[in-house]
């Protein structure tokens, strides 16, 4: 089977790791994302792969060649972002097979545990244009909002609603029928989301629902990034492409890391980095060449690419960019993002003797 990867986002809510780094390449238990879904889609029998490709294109060529994790690679890059839809219709024209044919489609920041050819054969088995993955979830609203009827047959699709009918919601997998694919227009931006599956149904086309809620993560804000990369480390979600075994913690060659120091809940030391005695992190992901100092704390926070926490700083739920530096004494949290290169001095600490 063939599949398209939808990359073209701009990955904003995860900013600033995605100014240098398109989202699906971040590293993420110690590999790039998307190394994850390669090696998911080759066991779920994809042998070939469109990426669909506009914000960064040319990093995804650079990182994963013509053939990686089992699966042969082809890149089509649109000149300006044709949004979802636009971005398959212009995809499939690298696809190979023929009209009748299933196509994966595969949302690009997507960890799914999900069994794709029990989605194939649903789509099969109704002669479905498309099938869609659905996982429940608490806040519908974030998401694509999908009812079904008694036959699993999706009756509407609506997109980031105030008022969604169903906690059911679509989990970014698509089995497409080809021809379902060539019915988008070409060279336009369509969103798969508020056009194509709207019409597809209000034409009386058949969209399924396969509805199977194991684990399933979308990764797109930081705080889910973070979860992902610990899930995988953990073993939460099993993966093929992760250098290691599942774990507390996966540190990666060249990183030094103190006896003394407190590692764990599915952390990752990247390549070159350093936690030093006394230091304590938790449920993270520190990049290539990042250091931690004594007595530092980071929990549930990504460190960027040589960026260095001082001696007794903490760090509670914050990104930070490439090279950034949080001077001795501080503490930042809940969601604060300090940008590539900033420095922050060492906080003040007065001694007073006075009453
Ligand atoms: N090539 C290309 N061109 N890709 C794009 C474009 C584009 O113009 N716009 C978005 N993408 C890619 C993103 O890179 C991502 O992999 C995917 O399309 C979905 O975009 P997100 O920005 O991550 O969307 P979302 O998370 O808000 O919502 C989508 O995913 C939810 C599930 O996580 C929707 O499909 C929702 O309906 C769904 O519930
Ligand atoms: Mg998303």
């Amino acid at each position: 089977m063939e599949a398209i990867l939808l990359v073209g986002g701009q990955g904003t809510r995860l900013r600033p790791l995605t100014i240098s780094t398109p989202k699906p390449l971040l590293p993420t238990a110690g590999v790039a994302f998307l190394a994850h879904q390669l090696a998911r889609a080759h066991a779920a029998g994809v042998d070939r792969i469109v990426f669909a490709t506009s914000y960064r294109a040319e990093m995804f060529e650079a990182a994963f060649g013509s053939h990686a994790y089992g699966v042969d690679l082809a890149y089509v890059s649109e000149r300006r972002p044709l949004g979802t839809a636009g971005a398959i219709r212009n995809a499939a024209k690298a696809l190979t097979c023929s009209s009748n044919e299933p196509v994966l489609i595969l949302n690009g920041d997507i960890l799914s545990g999900h069994d794709v050819t029990a989605q194939v054969s649903v789509h099969e088995k109704a002669g479905a244009a498309v099938t869609l993955h659905l996982v429940e979830v608490e806040d519908p609203s974030r998401f694509g909002c999908v009812p079904t009827d008694a036959d699993g047959r999706v009756t509407a699709f609506l997109e980031k609603t105030n008022h969604p009918v169903t906690d059911q919601i679509n989990a970014g997998c698509y089995v497409f029928r080809r021809d379902a694919i060539d019915t988008i227009p070409e060279d336009e931006v369509v969103s798969v989301e508020r056009e194509t599956f709207p019409g597809l149904i209000s034409s009386g086309a058949v969209v399924m629902g396969y509805v199977e809620s194991g684990y399933w993560l979308d990764v797109g804000t930081p705080q889910a990034f973070v979860r992902g990369s610990c899930d995988l480390v953990l073993g939460r979600i099993a993966s093929a492409a992760m250098p290691g075994d599942p774990g507390e913690r996966l540190i990666l060659d060249g990183a030094v890391v103190s006896p003394r120091a407190v590692v764990r809940d599915g952390t990752t030391v990247g390549r070159g980095a350093e936690i030093e005695a006394g230091a304590t992190v938790l449920g993270s992901v520190l990049q290539d060449g990042a250091f931690v100092a004594e007595g530092a704390t980071v929990r549930d926070s990504v460190v960027g690419r040589g960026a260095r926490v001082g001696p007794g700083a903490t760090l509670d739920g914050v990104i930070l960019g490439d090279g950034a530096l949080v001077g001795p004494g501080n503490e930042l949290r809940d969601g604060l993002r300090l940008w590539p290169g900033i420095a922050l001095p060492p906080t003040a600490v007065r001694f007073s003797t006075d009453a």
